[in-house]
């Protein structure tokens, strides 16, 4: 069935009328609906921040030279040497931040190789060249450095997160770079020196990791060992601004959720004065050691992704409980900096691509359901970066020389856009959980996930539907509000593999959906494995 009637017919099976307008329509008589949505809108809570939908790069595989870095002489259009279309793509979606240059790069990254005139720059070794064929790249050429990332960041109005070498540095390292990006110039020896490679302006870069994965490629440190070097790092940390200083917290895709990590470096850090501002989190959908594939899976492997996605949440819960022990004010918060969908190994983009997988629509639908949670804890998170936003992991983007896509996880940011700086809106889903069979054996999840946010008279509601098997008629209430216009977009294919490429680049992208309305209700159909936003003007 080709896409477009695939929407009709699942629409008309809904009993909406498919008039494919924009505008919601009156009078329509009601459809038997499965599942009841009750929104509160003046019940709205905390504010929804755009840095929830940021974005994590690292020089690794083919995410900054070719992916986003195309070079000054390329044929490619491009800006500065940035591919013109990362740019344009990203401001389409007010992409919020950027988490640079890593990863497990950042503990082997010296910022001096990485300024200065491009032809003098060293060629230096990258972590990721041992898995990455050298012949296709894998050395560091250093063309890509700490203005060309800011010149990124200016393009498209992101805000920098620079992570620190904490693995191979010393903290005058650290702190030389900090002054070297913050000072104004005509001050410090080290603004003058930025001045004269091109940036008169002090960068300003307000967020600072003190590492990465300290317990793993970024030092191999117990978690007081590391509290020791984080107090280091931070005690004389040059405040040209008021900065944001994030330390490195736990492996959340572990068990146990790692929250040893979590009590042993809160541990280290009693009655000490120093502030974490961010406590890094890191959760992948890990598939590492399984059979997974990234572009072909069953059913049951569908699910199972589904379902270890949101177990995001468990490790959200898990070790905020442990740093209520120590932080009862909260003045710590979570930066989930790196998540996403991590399958093994073999199906790369391109040569060369380390750690590069096909991106399909359980992967949109992941990236929704991980968005909902986000919300659902906007006390607790400042910040989240996918990973990594081009030819990666979780991917909103895939690039090659003159080929560029945009995967199904980027239409997923298209829709949740609307919620941005909105205020989280109470929402109760009626109705059980549906019973799925995943790969670790039956399992339950919920029928509809969602979440909803309100700003001034606009009411944004997303709505996933992970079932593979049958469309879900949904009606939404407004508790003490009417509803005066309504919109849907949806995002789907009759294919629950439908991906996104270099052939085919257009195959997964937005659709209109109809909705309609009666009195108080708001009616619309949700297509088996789809995902759904409805704009609602409120009165
Ligand atoms: O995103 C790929 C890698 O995953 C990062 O470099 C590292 O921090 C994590 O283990």
């Amino acid at each position: 069935m080709k896409r477009r009637s695939f929407l009709k017919s699942v629409a008309l099976a809904g009993g909406a009328a498919a008039t494919g307008s924009l505008r919601a329509q009156r009078g329509v008589v009601p459809a038997p609906s499965d599942t009841e949505i009750t929104l509160r809108p003046h019940l709205a809570g905390l504010t929804i921040s755009p840095q929830f939908y940021g974005h994590f790069i690292e020089h690794l595989g083919g995410v900054i030279y070719d992916g986003i870095w195309v070079g000054r002489d390329s044929k490619i259009p491009n800006v500065n040497g940035i591919r013109r279309q990362f740019i344009d793509d990203l401001k389409a979606v007010s992409a919020p931040n950027f988490r640079w240059p890593g990863g497990c790069f950042a503990d082997g990254y010296h910022w001096r190789d990485g300024i200065g005139p491009a032809d003098k720059r060293p060629r230096t070794y990258n972590y990721w060249q041992q898995n990455t064929p050298q012949e296709v790249r894998g050395i560091e050429t250093n063309q890509f450095g700490v203005h060309e990332f800011m010149n990124l960041c200016r393009q498209t109005g992101a805000e920098p997160y620079v992570a620190g070498n904490v693995g191979s540095g010393t903290v005058k390292e650290f702190h030389d770079w900090v002054n070297y990006c913050n000072a104004p110039a005509g001050t410090l020896s080290l603004a003058d020196e930025r001045a004269a490679n091109g940036d008169q302006e002090p960068f300003k870069i307000k967020y600072w990791g003190i590492g990465n994965e300290s317990w793993g490629c970024g030092g191999d440190m117990a978690p007081e060992e590391y509290a020791q070097l984080y107090r280091d790092f931070v005690t004389q940390f040059p405040n040209h601004l008021p900065a944001f200083l994030i330390a490195t917290g736990p492996r959340g895709h572990s068990l146990d959720h790692d929250v040893g990590w979590t009590r042993g470096f809160f541990e280290g850090m009693k009655g000490r004065k120093s502030r974490v501002d961010g406590f890094s989190l890191h959760y992948y959908t890990d598939f590492r050691q399984t059979k997974f594939q990234a572009a072909k899976f069953s059913v049951p492997e569908w699910y199972s992704v589904l379902l270890k996605g949101m177990a995001i949440e468990n490790a959200i819960l898990d070790n905020w409980a442990v740093m209520t022990e120590f932080d009862p004010q909260h003045q710590t918060k979570f930066i989930v900096d790196e998540w996403g969908n991590w399958y093994p190994p073999g199906e790369e983009i391109a040569p060369g691509f380390t750690i590069s997988q096909p991106i399909t629509l359980r992967d949109a639908l992941h990236t929704a359901l991980t968005f909902d949670i986000f919300h659902r804890h906007a006390d607790k998170i400042a910040m989240a970066n996918v990973a990594q936003t081009i030819n990666c992991l979780h991917s909103l983007f895939l690039a090659h020389e003159d080929k560029f896509v945009r995967t199904p996880v980027y239409y997923v940011f298209q829709l949740y856009q609307a919620h941005m700086n909105g205020r989280v809106v109470p929402m109760e889903i009626s109705g059980d959980q549906q019973s799925v069979t995943a790969v670790e054996g039956p399992a339950k999840m919920p029928l509809v996930c969602g979440s909803a946010s309100v700003k001034g008279a606009a009411l944004a509601v997303t709505l996933t539907n992970p079932s593979l098997d049958s469309p879900r008629a949904v009606r939404l209430q407004l508790d003490g509000a009417n509803v005066s216009e309504a919109k849907a977009q949806v995002l789907t294919h009759e294919d629950r593999q439908a991906a996104n490429t270099f052939a085919v680049p257009n195959l997964v992208s937005l659709a209109n959906l109809p909705v309609t309305m009666d009195g108080a209700y708001v009616r619309v159909t949700l297509p088996k494995q789809s995902v759904v936003s409805l704009i609602l003007r409120t009165s």
